[in-house]
This record gives structure tokens, C-alpha cells and sequence, in this order.
């Protein structure tokens, strides 16, 4: 059984997310990695426990990544990330506090001992910013070989960004911590905005979870029509809003969910691009393709899958 780690930024489909793991047998969801992106740090890893919480699984750890990109000093929240996923990350919901606190071992040495004990029965999902991962590899340059696959959330192939007409707000967090996981030999799969902006949610879904009459339909129910109303807002041209995050997570399971180019890709870190995903013109000739793009989903099959896992979930 494939042992996953989701390392996020929690984000309403970052929250998603966790359902979607918490709720998929295929995998044991073995930890979470708080980032810093739709929320401070200290936010996302909150945000976390009080969402296992909800969900009836306090067992699985919550570790502490780390707090911004080494380039820079510190981190600010985006007002278009606030936006979106509301002050909290969560848009606004209340959630009854986790009566425990994160472990103490740092994400970067928790993603570096999982590489060691599960090898190629580890599965990492990336859906915030690279940082971390970056920074494991640089710590340990063996779990590279050692890490079953990495299914990220992040980057624009063949559509414009969200943050800038090229980039995607997880790269463009940092931008060199993603071009180094992208140069590294991990075995990579891009789930960027080329497919996650086709699969989308709207209120006549929510609305089944909320006729749910539980708890945790209910509040998942509200976070998810905050995030659809704010879609109204920054995103008027879909019909709905994106299943970003969830989406990586159902990839990773179910690689046949999405059609990928292989690619060996870099992204850029300097000038009016920094932070554009793009083929690598200095790798085109090797033959060892590292990612995996996506460039089509099935959107049909993926919606209702994860409609049906959801919502069995928050019946329990
Ligand atoms: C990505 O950025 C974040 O705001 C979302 O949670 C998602 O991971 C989409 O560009
Ligand atoms: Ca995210």
C-alpha cells in the first residue's frame, strides 16, 4: 500500500485535499507537511490539525515546514491568496481547536526519514510551494532516488498563470526551489493549471454535502461555497472554482486521471519570467525525461470520484 505525505499550504483545496487523501483506501496518508502560501506557516499547520480534527483523524502527525523561501527574509501573504481563501485559509470557518500540536521533528527531516523507511512505496504531493522538498533534497541528495514519486500541484505549460500571464502561485512562491526540484532526477508529475482550472466544483455539489446533516459535511460545505463565491471574484470566466490541490492527490493515485507529456523542464528564476515552468533547452537532448506534465484530464471521471469519496467521508 502506497504510503502518501501531503505538504501544503491549507488553503480551502488544500483542505480538499486532505479529504480526498483521508478518504482514498489505495493510500495510508502518513503526514502532513505544513508550507507557508495561502497562509503564514504557523496558519496552514493550525488549519491542518483542526481539519484532522474534524474529520476524525487525529492520528496522523502534522510536522512544521519551514516559514518562507531561503531567498528571502521572511513571508507576506498575497492579497489575492487572502482573496481567495479568505484570513484563515480557511474562509472564515470556524473550526473547534486540535487538542494537540504539531511533532516536533521539522518537515524537511520528516520527508527525509519517510524517503528512507518507504523508498518507492513513498509518494510526496506538493501543493504549496517547493521549499521544502528542495530543501530536503539539498540535506539528504540520496532520497532522490530513493522516493517512489512526487505529484505536485504547481505550474502553467500551455495556459497563462494566476499570478502573472506566466506563473502559477505555488512556483512563483519560489521559484528556485522549484527549478532545483525540477533539474533534480526525482521522478515528477506536474499537475498544473493546464488541467486543475478544467475541473470544477459549484454550489449544487456543496449542496449535497451540506443536505449531509453532519458536521463535517457542513463545514466543508462552507468553506468550499467561500472559495466558490470568491471564484466569482477573481476568476468570473470559469463556471465554478478549481480543484487544484484535490486533484494532484487523485493523480497520484490514479495516474489515468490525466494525460502527461514527458519533459525534462526548468523554471526560470531570474528576469520578467521568474517563476515561468518551461522545457529545459539545456537538457532537450538527454534522454532521461524526469516530469511528467499533465496536459488533459479527465474531468467527468475525476469530478464524480471525488464527489463520491467526499461525501462518503463527511457521512461518517
Ligand atoms: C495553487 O495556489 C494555491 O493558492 C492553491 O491552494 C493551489 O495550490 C493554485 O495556483
Ligand atoms: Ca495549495
Amino acid at each position: 500500500k502506497c504510503k502518501m505525505i501531503l505538504d501544503l499550504d491549507t488553503g480551502i483545496d488544500d483542505a480538499l485535499a486532505i479529504a480526498y487523501a483521508l478518504a482514498s483506501e489505495e493510500c495510508d496518508l502518513i503526514g502532513i507537511v505544513g508550507s507557508y502560501g495561502n497562509i503564514l506557516v504557523e496558519d496552514g499547520v493550525q488549519n491542518s490539525l483542526d481539519l484532522l480534527e474534524l474529520l476524525g483523524r487525529p492520528d496522523v502527525p502534522v510536522y512544521t515546514g519551514l516559514p518562507h523561501a531561503s531567498t528571502k527574509d521572511n513571508f507576506e501573504v498575497m492579497p489575492i491568496s487572502a482573496l481567495i481563501h479568505g484570513k484563515n485559509g480557511i474562509g472564515e470557518v470556524e473550526l473547534k481547536k486540535a487538542d494537540r500540536t504539531p511533532e516536533t521533528l521539522p518537515g524537511v527531516d520528516f520527508l527525509i526519514e519517510a524517503a528512507h523507511k518507504y523508498g518507492k512505496d513513498l509518494v510526496i504531493v506538493p501543493t504549496g510551494p517547493l521549499t521544502n522538498l528542495a530543501a530536503a533534497i539539498k540535506k539528504d541528495p540520496t532520497i532522490v532516488d530513493l522516493i517512489g514519486k512526487v505529484t505536485l500541484m504547481g505550474g502553467a505549460l500551455t495556459v497563462p498563470g494566476n499570478v502573472s500571464p506566466v506563473t502559477e502561485a505555488n512556483i512563483n512562491q519560489d521559484p528556485e526551489a522549484a527549478d532545483e526540484v525540477f533539474r533534480s532526477k526525482l521522478p515528477l508529475t506536474m499537475i498544473g493549471l493546464d488541467v486543475t482550472t478544467r475541473t470544477l466544483l459549484t454550489p449544487k455539489e456543496t449542496q449535497q454535502w451540506r443536505d449531509l446533516k453532519t458536521l463535517s459535511g457542513e463545514k466543508y460545505a462552507d468553506l468550499t461555497d467561500y472559495y466558490i463565491n470568491a471564484y466569482k471574484v477573481a476568476n468570473a470566466h470559469l463556471a465554478g472554482c478549481a480543484l487544484h490541490d484535490p486533484l494532484a492527490v487523485a493523480a497520484a493515485i490514479d495516474p489515468t486521471l490525466v494525460t502527461t507529456l514527458d519533459l525534462n523542464m526548468k523554471v526560470d528564476t531570474e528576469g520578467p519570467y521568474a517563476g515561468r515552468t518551461i522545457g529545459d533547452e539545456t537538457r532537450i537532448n538527454e534522454p532521461a525525461l524526469t516530469t511528467k506534465a499533465a496536459v488533459n484530464v479527465d474531468k467527468e471521471r475525476f469530478v464524480a470520484r471525488f464527489m463520491e469519496r467526499l461525501t462518503k467521508l463527511f457521512s461518517e
